[in-house]
């Protein structure tokens, strides 16, 4: 099947404005009740240190973005795992928009082109959503891809040029998840260029490229309806016709619906898992030692996947939540309608949770990361990279002399939520290992 450029109305997907512009981040403050957070490169890059100084003052932090947007910072693991599984901590986006456009002064939310997907949506609807989802991302489906992530993996490295310097963002991470993403779609071999272009136009034009990415998410939005039009009349194998005839009580799923779900799974599943890959390898290659042995004893990858997880993991803020009632979280009660921010990165640096947080230590003996998120809303992905790594010992490269830096922009599932001004969230932790 082809693809076409016909539009057929206004995207109903989610269109990221990610990406802050790191001059932007330099600039930008967040305001604390004690202390101003510096959005700097430093921030991004290591925010630990800054997390330490919070946790000591308490687990919960009144919080002022630069665009004025208030809110709550968890920062301590307990209190993180309860917002995270309270029902009426709530992630409604419809919700969280009133609340922005209410009580924020001079701060306005996101236009309507956010829809909703599961991933903003409460029970009972989210219970249905991911009910119906679950159905096609089952463990066996995800099993029966390991063969061929695992094929496209050693494609990739067997295709990186062998001498000189090697970008493992641009020849290895970004290509292994869409790849892996379109076959367990069932998106046609021969639309799969296309389907990367708009992927990569949506997740990483950024704000500056706004009217190219509604542009390539309403082609997008147009080639999903053919396909899931074609899947309804003969169903395959694929997860796309999972999810055309996954029914609950013999109710499917919509076209909206499947149509925003890919864009979840996308948007999702992609850049998370280059993070994954950048993160890792960045600390590995600070840590030569461990390095080797991890080459020397490829059992330890699944137990080394958790930690790096842990240590520096691809999501740095959970998306936004807001509360329905009063709640107490650790010290502090906070009343109904109060934006809440859930600091992955910091409840999974908890010294009250984790010994000696800031090393890297396979032998945890309670390993518990928060990294894919806790309770309803928990990763669903998460079997995928977990899966992926499965087999893969680091490659057998030579390890670059020269410093790795950082990709120049920050994105993560935080931006799922963007900046209500400026349309990006400066808040997630994305590393890349650029030669
Ligand atoms: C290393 C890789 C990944 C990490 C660290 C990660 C992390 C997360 C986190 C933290 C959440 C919860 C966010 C919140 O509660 O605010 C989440 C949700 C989700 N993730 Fe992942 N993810 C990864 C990969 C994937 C992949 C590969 C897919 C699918 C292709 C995926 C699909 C989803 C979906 C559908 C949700 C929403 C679940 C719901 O709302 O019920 N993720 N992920």
């Amino acid at each position: 099947m082809n693809a076409t450029t016909a539009h057929r109305g206004p995207p109903i997907v989610p269109v990221p404005s990610s990406t802050a512009h790191p001059a932007e981040c330099d600039e930008a403050v967040i305001v604390t009740t004690t202390a101003a957070i510096e959005l700097s490169e430093e921030f991004l890059r290591d925010p630990a240190p800054v997390y330490e100084r919070l946790r000591e003052q308490g687990p919960v932090h009144h919080v002022q973005l630069p665009s004025g947007l208030a809110g709550w910072l968890v920062t301590d693991y307990t209190v993180a795992k309860q917002v995270l599984a309270d029902p009426t901590v709530r992630k409604d986006v419809h919700q969280i928009r009133r609340i922005i456009d209410t009580t924020q002064t001079g701060v306005h939310a996101m236009g309507s082109d956010m829809a909703e997907p599961m991933l903003n949506t409460d029970p009972p609807e989210h219970t249905r959503l991911r009910k119906l989802v679950a159905k096609a991302f089952t463990p066996r489906s995800v099993t029966a891809l390991v063969p061929r992530i695992e094929q496209i993996a050693d494609d990739l490295l067997a295709a990186m040029p062998t001498t000189g310097p090697v970008d493992l963002l641009s020849t290895f991470a970004f290509p292994l998840p869409i790849t892996v993403i379109c076959e367990l779609l069932g998106i046609p071999v021969t639309d799969r260029d296309q389907f990367r272009d708009w992927t990569n136009t949506i997740l990483f034009a950024g704000a500056q490229g706004r009217e190219t990415v509604l542009a390539a998410a309403a082609d997008m939005h147009t080639y999903l309806c053919t396909l899931i039009a074609d899947r309804r009349a003969v169903p395959g194998e694929d997860m796309l016709s999972g999810l055309v005839i996954a029914t609950d009580d013999g109710a499917n799923l919509t076209e909206t619906e499947v149509v925003s779900m890919v864009f979840l799974l996308l948007v999702a599943g992609h850049e998370t898992t280059v993070n994954l890959i950048g993160n890792t390898m960045l600390t590995l290659l600070g840590d030569p030692d461990r390095l080797t042995q991890l080459r020397e004893h490829p059992d330890q990858v699944p137990a080394a996947l958790e930690e790096h997880l842990r240590h520096l993991g691809p999501v740095h803020i959970a998306t936004l939540r807001c509360t329905t009632e009063t709640v107490t979280l650790g010290d502090t009660t906070i009343g109904a309608d109060e934006l809440v921010f859930v600091s992955l990165a910091a409840a999974n640096r908890d010294p009250h949770r984790f010994t000696e947080p800031e090393l890297v230590d396979y032998d945890r003996a309670n390993p518990g990361h928060l990294a894919f998120g806790h309770g309803i809303h928990v990763c669903l992905g998460a079997p995928l990279p977990r899966r992926r790594h499965h087999r893969h010992h680091p490659p057998t490269r030579p390890v670059p002399a020269h410093k790795p830096r950082h990709r120049p922009h920050h994105a993560g599932m935080a931006d799922q939520q963007p900046h209500p001004r400026t349309g990006r969230v400066a808040c997630a932790t994305a590393l890349g290992a650029h030669a």
